[in-house]
């Protein structure tokens, strides 16, 4: 199967869509699919390029098997819409960012990434930054369900 390249993107870059990568890098591996995806971080804020993401996101992500040390915070920018097959966007501020900067012939990449989970009770994955340390556990549910959509979708077709 050819190579699917999926771009997730964040206020940050160092909170959900680093956390977004880990776990769907995670749950390919896991299904067998390593070399046929992808996946890159990135966005739309420029406070934390080239840091590593937040501790508490790697120390969560760790704790579920991914380890997220190594990324390091970077901006979308508009080569991200040709290089891409998939742009998933952690909420819908971001994805008003994308859809702005997106080439016409590209906006069809862009996606709520919870857009992948069926008969989810939210449409954004929130942001934990300023919260309690409770908030990446929710985010990494939320995330390892977009990672199986994001799976089933491939694996189905639909993307
Ligand atoms: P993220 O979280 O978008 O999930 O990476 C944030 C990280 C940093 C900031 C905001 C959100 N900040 O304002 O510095």
């Amino acid at each position: 199967m050819a190579v699917f390249r999926v771009l997730f993107v964040c206020l940050g870059n160092i909170c959900r869509s680093p956390m977004a990568e880990g776990v769907l890098r995670n749950e390919a591996a896991k299904a067998g699919a390593t070399d046929t995806f992808e996946i890159e971080s990135a966005g739309t804020g420029s406070w934390h390029i080239g840091n590593p993401p937040d501790p508490r996101a790697q120390a969560a992500a760790l704790e579920r098997g991914a380890d997220i040390s190594a990324l390091r915070g970077r901006l979308v920018d508009e080569e991200d819409f040709e290089r891409f097959d998939l742009i998933a966007a952690m909420d819908r501020a971001n994805y008003a960012v994308l859809k702005r900067m997106a080439p016409k012939d590209q906006v069809h990449k862009l996606r709520l990434a919870m857009s992948f989970v069926d008969g989810a009770r939210v449409d954004e994955v929130p942001d934990p930054y300023f919260g309690e340390g409770a908030g990446f556990e929710h985010v990494l549910d939320l995330l390892g369900d977009v990672a199986q959509g994001i799976l089933a979708a491939r694996r189905e077709g639909r993307i």
